[in-house]
């Protein structure tokens, strides 16, 4: 392969290179699927500012530091830990690997339910539909269907594994730039249209007004994992692209820019649900259906319907494609580095390994729905599993690896470039790393448990 990912020396030939890719791994089901269910769970607004707030102080800071890390040792998550803490903080690059395993196998679930939508689309079948009730039928009988999403599933499997095998990610990293700033034009004439409908108001305020009698240990922990998880960090995928990130570039400013666009990208796709949910009378809190529910309602109410979604969930399918590729990357790396395996052959076994795992993920929606653990099905078992716990918990042992057992030298050095940028807010930075980032995300698990009352 001789894609973004690739091993060093490569580094990513400009600024705007290593924005758009970082964007592109970041900008994905996430942001368009995954923050407006959550959201709708979460009861809206409330959850929504815990969700920035998350993003801003934890989320930020937590990135930073990934980048640095992959910077400082030019490895990925594995290596890098062991680089720079020794044997001892390699577990911490092993439970990213295996987090990132557990997000493929349910990911790539939902990414064939998109390449499903977009079938449908392109035949016409999914104009042909008018009513709510018809929307909801065609996503619950896709969905527990007992073969049809398993073979969508692989089907996308499929094309990612033949678009990072044959070398193409270069190509796809080139086409991203055209298509990321188009998927961000149809989200924003999306968002238009759906706050011009009628009885949309009632789906806005739900968004943006708070109520804060929501919120709930259980909520909080949501919305940092939604961060995590929309950010892309919490499991060292952004070690592996902070070590293509060029000596030159500012890690602070790429970090605040893909975070800038990322989190937009999931606002706006709340302006186009919860206007939309309100205005045809879908329940926000309908789960991982809510947005599969919701958009060919908003699409039929556009003139040449059909080219609207054909086109969208075609953009959708590639968005996913490139953040897929991140999570493939850091599985494929830790077989060549650590079993020996050629990138070839290790490229292989994380593809059959996650087809073999999201079948079974696909079919616990349908025919296999009466297995539940803790009440939840294996497909929301692994989503909850890897967002609410696995990512924050990465994220807080990252942080105290850098706020306290990393040489401080190394950190500040990749921050300012070796003195060439300002410190600026270094040490507020350094201040939420080491303090605010652990406690908070500690405090949080502990009033999960029940413990702060
Ligand atoms: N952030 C991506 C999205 O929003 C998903 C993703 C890609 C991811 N790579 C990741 C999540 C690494 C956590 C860690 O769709």
């Amino acid at each position: 392969m001789s894609g973004p990912l690739n091993e060093n020396p490569v580094k990513f030939s400009s600024k705007l290179t290593t924005i758009l890719v970082a964007a592109g791994c970041s900008v994905g089901l996430g942001n368009i699927w995954r923050f407006p269910y959550i959201t709708g769970e979460g009861g809206g607004a409330a959850f929504v500012i815990i969700y920035l707030l998350c993003i801003i102080f934890i989320g930020h800071p937590v990135m930073i530091s990934e980048f640095a890390l992959g910077r400082a040792t030019h490895r990925s998550a594995v290596g890098a830990y062991k680089a720079l803490g020794g044997r001892k903080w390699s577990w911490l690059g092993y439970n990213g690997v295996l987090t990132a395993f557990i997000i493929m196998g349910f990911y790539y679930v939902v990414a064939g339910w998109t390449a499903e939508y977009l079938v449908v689309s392109v035949s016409g079948e999914l104009s042909k539909y008018s009513e709510v009730s018809e929307y909801k039928e065609l996503f619950n009988g896709f969905v527990s269907h007992p073969w049809k999403p398993v073979l969508y599933t692989w089907l996308f499997i499929f094309v990612n594994h033949l678009v990072i095998h044959m070398g193409v990610a270069k190509g796809l990293e080139r086409v991203s730039k055209v298509l990321m700033p188009m998927l961000f034009v149809i989200l924003i004439v999306l968002a238009v249209n759906s706050l011009l409908l009628p009885n949309s108001w009632e789906g806005l305020v739900f968004f943006l007004k708070p109520d804060f009698s929501k919120l709930s240990p259980e909520v909080v922990l949501m919305a940092v994992g939604q961060a995590f998880f929309s950010l892309s960090i919490g499991l060292g995928a952004l070690i592996a692209y902070g070590s293509y990130i060029p000596k030159g570039a500012d890690l602070r400013k790429t970090a605040t820019q893909v975070t800038i666009l990322d989190t937009s990208v999931a606002f706006i796709s709340g302006l186009i649900i919860f206007p939309a949910a309100a205005s045809v009378g879908i329940d926000p809190g309908a789960g991982p259906a809510l947005v599969f529910q919701t958009l060919p309602a908003i699409f039929n109410m556009l003139p040449w319907s059909m080219l609207w979604s054909s086109v969208f969930f075609l953009l959708l399918v590639i968005a996913a494609l490139t953040s897929t590729m991140s999570l493939h990357e850091v599985v494929t790396v830790y077989l060549m580095e650590e079993w020996g395996l050629p990138r070839r052959i290790g490229t292989y076994v994380t593809s059959i390994s996650v087809a073999l795992l999201s079948a079974v993920a696909s079919l616990s929606l349908g025919v296999g729905s009466g297995f539940t653990i803790f009440g939840l099905t294996l497909f929301d078992a692994m989503d909850y599993l890897t967002a609410n716990l696995m990512l924050p918990i990465g994220g807080l042992c990252t942080c105290i690896f850098v706020g306290w057992w990393l040489e401080r030298k190394i950190f500040e050095d990749q921050i300012t470039n070796f003195g060439e940028l300002k410190r600026g807010d270094l040490s507020l930075m350094t201040f939420l790393i080491r303090y605010i980032c652990p406690i908070t995300l500690f405090a949080m698990f502990l009033d999960n448990l029940g413990f702060l009352g």
